[in-house]
């Protein structure tokens, strides 16, 4: 209440376009994309991402907005302002503590980037074998301190972003970077595909090998759509608070979504034709980037060039997404809990390196203990690093399938017409679809991905 004569906006369109698309961009897509890509086959399970992207990401994304900008509060405070004395508010409590949690192990992994970043300044991978050169990211990681010390650097870079608010803090900050992000993305790509074997790269990314794709593939592009596109946690219920109400939710949404698709499949092509030319498995997994990488840019002219820039893309792009997950926090805290912007960041900010601080010792000190998480049927032992990751993974999908149906069900269909269409200044022709898939469509595919990863069926 107290805070309503002060809230923000985004000056404009491409303000919003840079703030949204900065987060969907992250390591989701330059790290973990490029890696499960490669890990499922290629192709294939490219097009079914894709497909989940247009039917589910798009819905999912539009229904965050139109909560955010109908109600012009955070998270929380949106399903309370709309659907005030009713548990709906949860769905926005689940996306806040999904914030916190994704953003204590999201600064560890973005703090490795800039160890990166440091080592490709430094030419230190020259000269090194494969194996040393995978050595020595496993010993990076399980050191006890010097991750912390790189995530304490990243957060306070995130932290004095998130204080300077939404204008000057966020939309600025995002409307630098992310130009910088896609120039750096495309000289990458071009190195790539220029490379003498590159062509293997290219089949493994354009011809689609159905025999390849298994269940659990599918699963996990339903899931990697949530995390790469920023839903399910409130993010873009935030963000949407901050879209004037005579901007086009509709296409935006849209826009955001390409934007963020495109910088995926660019990731991709500027990782497999150079992981092909050099005659390198695709399959490394979470190493790819970190281990497999160094090695393309060791055998490349002028390597440690391309791994510069390769190292301070993947930081960029955290950093807008890691800001957005900060301002999904802070909001709540300082619109529901009444403290102002400042004391809000530092808290939280402050609490979320010490959470990520203790998580990263999963990887090493504290790698023997061994949580259990009930995953693919069984209780799988994980060690806190890990857990905590697999919690988010979980956690995603909940609040979107929440949102789809508070959209849906919740809301009345009137108040979601006139917001997307702002009171009939746009036309929303595919309501009819729209309403199906948020009714329907998404829950029904959301609660299956979500019950058979936890329960192990379709093995
Ligand atoms: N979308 C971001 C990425 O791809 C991560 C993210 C998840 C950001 C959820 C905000 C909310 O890396």
């Amino acid at each position: 209440m107290v805070n309503q004569i002060k809230r923000e906006n985004f000056s404009g369109k491409l303000g919003i376009i840079a703030a949204a698309a900065g987060s969907a961009i992250g390591l989701g897509n330059i790290w973990k994309f490029p890696y499960i890509t490669g890990v499922y086959g290629g192709s294939a399970f490219i097009l079914v991402y894709l497909f989940c992207i247009a039917l589910i990401g798009i819905p999912v994304m539009l229904s965050e907005f139109i909560v955010g900008r109908n109600a012009q509060k955070n998270a929380v405070g949106s399903f309370k302002k709309i659907a005030p004395g009713t548990p709906w508010f949860f769905t926005g409590f689940i996306g806040v503590i999904a914030a916190y949690v994704i953003l204590s192990f999201y600064g560890i992994v973005a703090g490795w980037t800039l160890q990166y970043v440091f080592l490709a300044i430094t030419n230190q991978f020259s000269g090194l074998t494969p194996d040393q050169i995978g050595g020595n990211f496993g010993a990076f990681i399980s050191k006890p301190g010097l991750p912390i010390f790189w995530q304490v650097i990243f957060m306070a870079v995130t932290a004095s972003v998130v204080i300077g608010g939404v204008k000057k803090g966020i939309e600025r900050f995002s409307k630098i970077l992310m130009p910088i992000l896609l120039v750096i993305i495309i000289i990458l790509v071009f190195r790539s595909v220029t490379l003498k074997g590159a062509s293997k790269g290219l089949e493994f990314l354009l011809k689609p090998d159905f025999s390849k794709l298994t269940v659990p593939a599918i699963l996990s592009a339903l899931g990697h759509a949530f995390f790469s596109l920023s839903l399910g946690m409130g993010t873009m219920i935030t963000y949407g608070s901050y879209i004037k109400k005579d901007e086009n939710l509709g296409q935006t949404a849209i826009q955001v979504t390409i934007a963020d698709t495109l910088i995926a499949l660019l990731a991709g092509f500027a990782i497999f034709p150079a992981v092909f030319a050099f005659g390198i498995e695709p399959s490394a997994g979470p190493g790819l980037v970190f281990v497999t990488l160094p090695n393309v840019f060791n055998q490349m002219p002028f390597g440690a060039f391309f791994a510069l820039l390769f190292f301070v893309l993947l930081a960029v792009a955290a950093l807008t997404s890691s800001i957005s997950i900060l301002e999904c926090v802070v909001a709540y805290t300082d619109e529901e809990l009444g403290w102002d912007r400042k004391k809000s960041t530092v808290v939280v900010a402050l609490t979320i390196t010490i959470l990520g601080a203790i998580l990263s010792q999963g990887n090493g000190i504290l790698s023997s203990l061994k949580i259990p998480f009930l995953i693919g049927g069984k209780f799988e032992m994980m060690n806190i690093f890990d857990w905590f990751i697999t919690l988010s993974d979980q956690m995603l999908p909940v609040g979107g399938l929440l949102i789809a149906l508070f959209v849906g069900w919740g809301m009345k269909q009137q108040m979601v017409k006139d917001e997307v269409t702002s009171n009939g200044k746009f036309s929303f022709r595919l309501y009819p679809i729209f309403n199906v898939l948020v009714k329907v469509v998404a829950p029904a595919a959301i609660a299956l991905v979500f019950l058979s990863s936890i329960f192990g069926w379709f093995k």
